[in-house]
Formats: C-alpha cells, sequence, structure tokens
C-alpha cells in the first residue's frame, strides 16, 4: 500500500516524513523479562508504517486503511477510548509527563503484523508514534529510552504489565542480528544471525488468547512471591536472575507447588537462553534447536502458557524432515510459534503445516519464512 497517496486523498498534500516500526519474534528467553532475565528477539518484515505532517491545533488526527478508521484526540485532553488510538495517547501523555513539547500531527498507520499474535503489533505502533512525536519536537532518544517510555505507556494508560522486550526488541534491533537483551540494566549485545542453510518459519496459531492478559498477571505475582519466599534463604537476591537453578533445586521441596515451577521455569530459561546464545556464536544450529525445544517443554509443563494448538504445532514441527527446534513465542495461551528448519525445507513445511493444522483443529494457520530485520527508524 502506498501511505504517501492515501495521505494526499486523506489530508490533501504530502506528508513531511514516514517512518518504520517492525514487529519481533523471540527466540528464547520467554516469560524472563520481568525476572531481570535475558531474552533474544529479532525484528521481522511485518510492520508499522506511518507517515506524518505537523498541525498547528494541537490535535493528532490519524487514518487508518486497514481498519478504514480515522480517530483522532487533542494533546490536551487525553482519555481513553477504547480502540487502537489509545496506543497514541499512551505514549502522548508518557511524553508529557517526561516534558517533551508536542506537536500535533495527521498521519497515515498501516501495519501488516498480525493483531493479538504474539509479534508485538502493539509495541510496534507505540514505538512508531514515539518517533513520530520526538521527531516533530526535533528531541533524540536512545532505542532504550523510547523503549522504557513506550512500556511504561502499556502500563499506565493501557494497563498491561508487560516487560521490557517487546519495546525494546522493536527500537533496537539491527539488520541481520538477533538482539540479546540483559533485561537487568537493559544492555544489548547485537548477536549475528544470518541463517544460511537454515530458516526461521514463524507459524501464527490463528487461536485467540483467551485470558492471557489475566493469565500474564498471575504468573507476574507467582515469579514476586517465588522471590520473596526464595528470600528468606537468598536475601541478596533482587529477582529470579539472582538464583542459579543448583540454589533453588536446593529450596523447591519447601515451596508451594505451582511457585517451584514457575520458578525453575524462570532460572531455568535464563540460563538457557545464554547457553543458545554460545551454540549460536559457535554456530551449533543443532544445539540452538534443542534449546528451543527445552524452552518449549519448560514453558509447557513448569510456566503452563503453552495451548493446544501451540502443542500441536511444535509437536507436529519436531516431526517434520529438516526441523532443528520449535517453540511457542511471546506470551503464549495462543499466538504463534517459531521453528528453526533447513532452509531447502521450510516452503513446503508451511504447506503441509497449513493443510494438516486446519485437519486437526479447524483453524486456518499463517506462516512465513523470517530474517532478521532492523529495528524502528525515520525514513
Ligand atoms: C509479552 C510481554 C513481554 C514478555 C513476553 C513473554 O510479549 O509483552 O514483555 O514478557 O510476553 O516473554
Amino acid at each position: 500500500m502506498n501511505l504517501q497517496s492515501v495521505f494526499q486523498r486523506r489530508f490533501g498534500g504530502e506528508p513531511e516524513f514516514s517512518l518504520r516500526s517492525p514487529g519481533r519474534v523471540n527466540l528464547i528467553g520467554e516469560h524472563v523479562d520481568y525476572n531481570d532475565g535475558f531474552v533474544l528477539p529479532i525484528a521481522i518484515s511485518m510492520q508499522t508504517d506511518l507517515c506524518v505532517r505537523a498541525r498547528q491545533d494541537g490535535r493528532v488526527e490519524l487514518y487508518s486503511p486497514v481498519f478504514d478508521s480515522q480517530m483522532s484526540f487533542s494533546l490536551d485532553h487525553l482519555e481513553k477510548q477504547g480502540a487502537w488510538i489509545d496506543y497514541a495517547q499512551a505514549v502522548a501523555q508518557v511524553l508529557e509527563q517526561e516534558g517533551t513539547e508536542l506537536r500535533g500531527f495527521e498521519g497515515v498507520v498501516s501495519s501488516d503484523v498480525p493483531l493479538a499474535s504474539g509479534l508485538s503489533s502493539s509495541a510496534s505502533f507505540e514505538v512508531a508514534v514515539a518517533l513520530a512525536f520526538l521527531r516533530l519536537a526535533n528531541v533524540e532518544k536512545t532505542p532504550a529510552e523510547i523503549a522504557l517510555l513506550c512500556q511504561k505507556a502499556e502500563n499506565t494508560f493501557i494497563g498491561v504489565q508487560c516487560g521490557i522486550m517487546d519495546q525494546m526488541a522493536v527500537a533496537a534491533c539491527a539488520k541481520d542480528h538477533a538482539l540479546l537483551l540483559d533485561c537487568r540494566d537493559l544492555n544489548v549485545r547485537q548477536v549475528p544471525f544470518v541463517l544460511q542453510e537454515h530458516a526461521l518459519v514463524v507459524v501464527d496459531s490463528a487461536a485467540p488468547r483467551e485470558l492471557a492478559s489475566s493469565a500474564y498477571n498471575e504468573r507476574r505475582a507467582q515469579c514476586e512471591q517465588g522471590l520473596s519466599l526464595l528470600r528468606k534463604w537468598y536475601p541478596d537476591a533482587k529477582s529470579l536472575r539472582d538464583i542459579s537453578p543448583d540454589q533453588l533445586a536446593m529450596r523447591t521441596n519447601e515451596l508451594p507447588e505451582t511457585i517451584a515451577k514457575r520458578a525453575a521455569h524462570v532460572v531455568g530459561e535464563i540460563a538457557r537462553t545464554l547457553e543458545a546464545v554460545s551454540a549460536l556464536e559457535a554456530g551449533d544450529m543443532t544445539k540452538f534447536g534443542r534449546k528451543m525445544n527445552e524452552s518449549h517443554a519448560s514453558l509447557r509443563d513448569l510456566y503452563e502458557v503453552t495451548s493446544l494448538e501451540l502443542d500441536f504445532l511444535t509437536d507436529w514441527a519436531r516431526k517434520q524432515p529438516g526441523v532443528l527446534g520449535s517453540r511457542m513465542t511471546g506470551a503464549g495461551f495462543g499466538g504463534c510459534t517459531v521453528t528453526l528448519i533447513e532452509r531447502d525445507k521450510a516452503e513446503d513445511f508451511i504447506k503441509r503445516l497449513k493443510h494438516d493444522y486446519q485437519v486437526a483443529t479447524d483453524r486456518h494457520a499463517r506462516g512465513w519464512v523470517c530474517e532478521a530485520e532492523a529495528g524502528a527508524e525515520v525514513l
């Protein structure tokens, strides 16, 4: 879609600038960002595109050709509307609180990031809006600063208690690299990620993420409970990150069963993510795939955030020729899987998967071969 010509028809004249802001897929390190752990996402080619022109009246007018919906708000009066524009208002509110002089704008926004599928469509939109406001205000911020303000927008105005991974992935990923993010201090290491003989396939299960946000908040609370119990023996621990798998094993019998399982996932997944990065840096894709499988098993058995569909897709994937590993990605309870496979088998894999999944579940999965793309940028 040519957003410039949509802009011309809608608002007349030309936009001042355009920007792009990708979705992301997390390769490993799931449900650890809010425990100060390590995550390893890449940005993907599905993205939010936005073109923008300043207005003088302090209003934001946004048109979405995908929804055929134009929505607006005044910067002086931010109030939830229960619609997609709320993400833009959320970002405006946090920027205002931080003292940025905001200018209104009109813009056309379009996104091909599947909604509510665990590929961070909302973080992608938030970061796009933040970049637009900052550019209009002539203010420079680092990717980490942008990610933090967008996370705050989501936590406060939207009311979703997400961690920092999605916004950081959208803002800070680099082309041909996976982002090893230390969620404790937001240090990043760009890990080269150019697959030659292998490919990443992302599959959307098309299953609704029922109860996702309440179950997500419950998992967070269970982690906090686990930490406060474990501090009896490990008083210096500031988060589950500070507890090693061996330390946890010594105290497992003294924790309520569910809490012990949640903590076991977190400490195991943090260690596993670092092992997966070492495997990747050593070019050992077989081991990387094995870590993906272990991650899924832990999310299924210990953290209990998979679903019938996600388990079906990953079980099915592991039986196919050329597959090295497969796991759910994102918050879970529905959404997407990510599979590492020999490149020449990927297209056929997607075709057969769609068929077998439909027979098994009556749902229509979609699949994409994804490469590591760049983070959000003004073009
Ligand atoms: C969602 C949240 C992230 C992260 C993942 C699980 O995507 O927004 O912060 O917690 O779930 O890894």
